[in-house]
């Protein structure tokens, strides 16, 4: 039987996105080999890569000025990146907790430029995401993350930036209609919303290749070489981009991101309404913040000794991957865009249930 699965990422995936990959690792589309199999230099190959982006282009509604990528070495790797392409006297970042605060050191470490933190919400433990904050207009680039999955705050909203603005999308991509056009360039690791771990999504406008530095930079490093060789300047993550392509799929007919944001919606609503009316639990999130990917709780004042007997109640009732993250303790549940509302419900019906057996003691 399938579990109620929310794991942060890898996380739950689409049955389209699994039964048409397992298909394929059996025979890619009558090629005679597997998608594990076959040479990314092949025109069989080329054909998934080129839907891939076009599908990317079509969900997203990316204009023509955009390039879409699909890179190894995770969004971790983009931490250095993007400094090392972009960073020339400095750099505007927003520090929104655990993901965006590694950009930060990442975009320090080679010394290029000096990195300013504009905002921060260290001071309330990354509970909120900072607001209206003023952007600076002498950097080269403004950082920021979208949802952060550890601490669960969103931003929801695509703000104006008087300078490129790159953001950090792994962990909400695909799941509203993002206005593309406001932004330099995106980036996702894979592993939550769009497909397996192993590859990462960079949407880059084209005007900023001529903006890449002019210093040394490794060429696996360069964005604009990238671009030049469609994601296969080396060998690219083959079965992620197929996955990845069926992922697309899958999101299309559901009706697309606006279908995406409605479900996405409805189910984060079933875990907070739960979390709210729940005396055993409560949100560490402010309200305004609180994002609909990644939903973190904790035990109300004196009920934190039921932690391993909740644990162990989830697991009888199917559900993996809620502990939450080491640094912030409790739980959280992932609702990423293949997570339903069959697996929304029963967790909130474990939370109920355990609730009433301990009240019953
Ligand atoms: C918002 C965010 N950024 C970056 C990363 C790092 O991604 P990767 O493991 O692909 O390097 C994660 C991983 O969970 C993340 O959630």
């Amino acid at each position: 039987m399938r579990k109620h699965i929310f794991n942060a990422g890898p996380c739950k995936l689409s049955d389209m996105t699994l039964e048409n990959t397992a298909k394929a690792v059996m025979e890619l589309e009558n090629c005679g080999q597997s998608i594990l199999e076959v040479s990314h230099r092949s025109k069989d190959f080329q054909a998934v890569i080129d839907e891939a982006v076009a599908l990317f282009k079509e969900v997203m509604n990316i204009p023509d000025n955009y390039h879409v990528l699909f890179l190894g070495g995770g969004a971790s790797t983009q931490f250095g990146m993007i400094p090392f392409n972009f960073l020339k006297k400095k750099a505007a970042y927003v520090d929104t907790g655990t993901w965006s605060s590694k950009a930060i050191k990442e975009a320090k470490i080679m010394g290029f430029g000096e990195v300013e933190v504009i905002a921060s919400s260290e001071d309330k433990n990354h509970t909120f995401y900072p607001q209206d904050f003023k952007i600076p207009t002498d950097v080269d680039y403004l950082h920021i993350t979208t949802n952060n999955t550890i601490r669960g705050t969103e931003i929801l909203k695509d703000i104006d930036s008087p300078v490129p603005l790159i953001a950090d999308m792994s962990s909400d991509i695909l799941s509203r209609p993002v206005d593309v056009t406001k932004y330099a360039m995106i980036y996702a690791g894979a592993q939550k919303n769009v497909g397996p771990a192993g590859a990462t999504i960079v949407i880059i406008r084209d005007d900023m290749l001529q903006k890449v530095a002019e210093r040394p930079i490794p060429t696996m490093w360069r964005y604009d070489i990238h671009v030049k060789d469609g994601s296969m300047y080396n060998t690219p993550p083959c079965i992620n981009i197929f996955a990845i392509r069926e992922t697309l799929k899958w999101v299309k007919s559901m009706g697309g991101l606006k279908a995406m944001e409605d479900l996405a919606i409805k189910r984060a609503k079933v875990v907070y309404d739960e979390i709210e009316r729940n005396s055993l639990f409560m949100s560490p999130v402010s309200p305004e913040s609180r994002s609909r990917m990644n939903i973190p709780f904790v035990w109300t004042p004196g009920n934190e000794q039921y932690q391993d007997a909740f644990m162990d109640y989830a697991k009888k009732c199917n559900i993996v991957g809620i502990k939450g993250h080491r640094s912030v303790g409790g739980f959280r549940a992932s609702t990423y865009n293949a997570c339903s509302m069959e697996d929304v419900e029963a967790l909130a019906k474990c939370m109920a249930e355990f609730e009433k057996q301990v009240k019953n003691k």
